[in-house]
């Protein structure tokens, strides 16, 4: 694979692997965490065999198709921090497909990215432990780059997409894999002093707050109008009953009243 030019200054990327198939480009980065690996530190691969998505779920990865990729993370971290970096990522990806496509998705709270109403993009920010403490985060990024709708399995063509479809040509992999890595590394310059820039865009483009939602827990499942995105990226939302309610990434899993959005 040819080498990626970044800018000197970047921190994210300087230390880059890029493989052709790994289990899952999370996995691989907490490998070389624990082998200590540099902050920073970025790992892409063609393939993912065993791609991971939020609550256990698997995200599927074929060859070629999609730009998968984690980075490796150490922000002086405050509590909250994985959410805060999942909603600032979704900002950054946004930023970087814009740049290089020229059509800026949506966000549907809190992780995933959406084009034309489907699902374009999957964000799984993962905290790392060392001796029960945390000491960074793992930051994966699955966007679907030059999908046909026959490359999907049959469960999720009705709500996913890929930018060659919407755009109705091919994306050049390399850029998009540049500008999104550039994208990070201001996220990361601007973590956490330009919090307003980031929750400000982030309210600005995403599409589930004015939705009627479900809110969805191993225990139950209740309807709500989502109301706004929280100083915390959680999602404030109102019950039947009048009463609100602000719900943290983790807590519920949020879909709307008909459907995926
Ligand atoms: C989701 O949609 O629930 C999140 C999907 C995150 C997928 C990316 S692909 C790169 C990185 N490696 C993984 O195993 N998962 C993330």
């Amino acid at each position: 694979m040819a080498a990626l030019v970044l800018p000197p200054e970047c921190r994210v990327g300087r230390a880059l692997l890029r493989l052709d198939c790994v289990d899952s480009t999370n996995a691989e980065v907490k490998r070389q965490a624990a082998q200590n690996a540099p902050d920073g530190l970025v790992v892409t691969a063609r393939r993912q065999t065993a791609g991971r998505g939020r609550a256990g779920r698997s995200f599927h990865s074929p060859e070629g198709c999609g730009l998968y990729l984690s980075a490796l993370l150490r922000p002086q971290l405050p509590p909250d921090a994985a959410a805060h970096i999942t909603a600032w990522t979704a900002v950054a990806v946004c930023d970087a497909i814009f740049s290089v496509c020229g059509v800026r998705p949506q966000i549907k709270w809190i992780n995933d990215l959406i084009l034309n109403e489907k699902k374009l993009c999957g964000i799984l920010t993962e905290l790392l432990l060392r001796d029960g403490r945390p000491e960074g985060l793992v930051v994966g990024i699955g966007i679907n780059v030059n999908h046909r709708p026959e490359d999907f399995p049959p469960e999720l063509r009705a709500t996913a997409t890929s930018l060659s479809t919407e755009l109705g040509h091919a994306v050049d992999m390399e850029e998009l894999t540049r500008a999104l890595i550039v994208a990070l590394d201001r996220l990361y310059a601007d973590f956490p002093a330009q919090k307003d820039d980031y929750l400000n865009r982030y309210r600005a483009q995403c599409l589930t707050v004015g939705r009627p939602v479900r809110l969805i827990t191993p225990a139950q499942t209740r309807e709500a109008i989502a109301l706004d995105i929280d100083e915390d990226f959680r999602l404030l939302v109102e019950l039947p009953d009048g009463t609100r309610e602000a719900v943290g990434a983790g807590e519920a899993s949020v879909r709307g009243r008909n459907g995926y959005l």
